[in-house]
């Protein structure tokens, strides 16, 4: 009989699966903690805007008995709404990371390449690894994607360039006359991702606006999130906007009744006046910036940061290490060496609270080492 691994293609046998963090109970027991700040995951510590929390609780459970909205229907009229595009221009997933995979299948066959970055949303450059397609890992300038690099790794191999704009972990962001010389560079020789999963956190009038520029440019898929703004990442909620005839193409490889029921609505009811939650948020994320940087500079400790709720800095000790130490504070970073940033840490950007946790935390753990 055939062994099991035999039937494994080898990009996926030589693939190391990710391990995503425990539950907040299990690791609380773990680390002899009663309350636990996640400052991992980059999520909105404001929660969902209020009419997504009153769309939630009003959820009939009934309804649980039933399938959704197979194409995320009326979510996709309200974003045409806000966008004022056609429904139709609209792939919603069960958060933007499903997408990636839908695009990845639409348009990259065994051999194909992408380009991406070496330090960026990792996702891209997994689903690529394990559907056999080459991820070409361009290096980062100053901490921000390099354009002349990623238009030089372009080749005939190359069928979708991914942009996270702005950039996770580093939250540097191409201004609109990079990206729009980058794209007139390329000529249409691949697609182009724009991820824009922080874009409302960005209030800056050189920010390019996606939604404006795939008008211009059909082979621009421009990725948007519930999880980070809106507050919605337990649900998972994520969707691209293209081209009608882009979007028709990325459909066939995604999964229908893949976004619960439940999401749709709260993602639906979430895009309902906004504007005050998108402030509280932007307004928090800035308070939080300032003390944080505040924080690694009395520690004299590098950090980088920028648009995003994010923040990095670099540990005089082991990132791993200082990561235990950290939730033995009921403190939980994430530790950045797995993506090429040995020993660095990046912090959610969060409530008062939460942040003065932090800053003990490290204080005290620091002092000790
Ligand atoms: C740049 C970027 N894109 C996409 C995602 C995935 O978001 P979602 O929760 O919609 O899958 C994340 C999540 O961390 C992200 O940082």
């Amino acid at each position: 009989m055939r062994q099991l691994i035999d039937c494994v293609p080898a990009y996926v046998r030589n693939f190391e699966s990710y391990t995503p963090s425990r539950p907040d109970a299990v690791l609380m027991g773990q680390y002899g903690v009663s309350r636990l700040y996640r400052l991992n995951n980059n999520e909105n510590a404001l929660g969902p805007p209020p009419a997504a929390r009153e769309a939630i609780a009003a959820y009939p459970s009934q309804q649980a008995a039933v399938y959704p909205s197979g194409d995320a229907y009326a979510l996709r009229q309200a974003l045409a709404t806000r966008f004022g595009k056609d429904p139709d221009q609209f792939l919603v997933g069960n958060g933007s990371c499903e997408v990636i995979g839908s695009v990845i299948r639409a348009f990259c066959q065994q051999g194909d390449a992408i380009v991406t970055t070496d330090k960026t949303f990792a996702v891209y450059e997994w689903v690529a690894a394990f559907s056999g397609v080459e991820a070409r890992l361009v290096p980062l300038r100053d901490y921000a994607l390099d354009a002349s690099a990623m238009l030089a790794a372009v080749t005939d191999a190359t069928k979708v360039v991914f942009i996270c704009n702005p950039n996770n972990p580093t939250g540097s962001w191409w201004k609109r006359g990079v990206l729009e010389r980058f794209l007139e560079g390329l000529a249409g020789r691949a697609v182009v991702v724009l991820d824009e999963a922080y874009r409302e956190f960005v209030d800056d009038a050189e920010f390019p606006d996606g939604m404006e520029v795939m008008e211009r440019h059909p082979g621009v898929l421009v990725f948007r999130t519930f999880s980070k703004m809106y507050g919605l990442a337990g649900l998972r909620v994520g969707y691209l906007c293209g081209s009608r005839e882009a979007v028709d193409i990325v459909r066939r490889t995604h999964i229908v009744y893949s976004v619960n029921g439940l999401g749709q609505i709260a993602a639906t009811a979430a895009l309902e006046q906004d504007a005050g939650h998108i402030a509280a948020t932007r307004h928090m994320v800035a308070e939080a910036q300032t003390f944080l940087r505040d924080v690694f500079d009395a520690l004299g400790l590098e950090h980088v940061s920028g648009a995003g709720n994010f923040i990095m800095a670099r540990m005089p000790v082991s990132d791993t290490l200082l990561y235990r130490r950290l939730m033995r504070h009921g403190v939980m970073v994430r530790t950045m060496t797995g993506f090429r940033f040995p020993n660095w840490i990046r912090v959610t950007m969060a409530r008062e609270e939460a942040m003065a946790a932090f800053a003990k935390a490290l204080r005290q753990t620091l002092d000790k080492s």
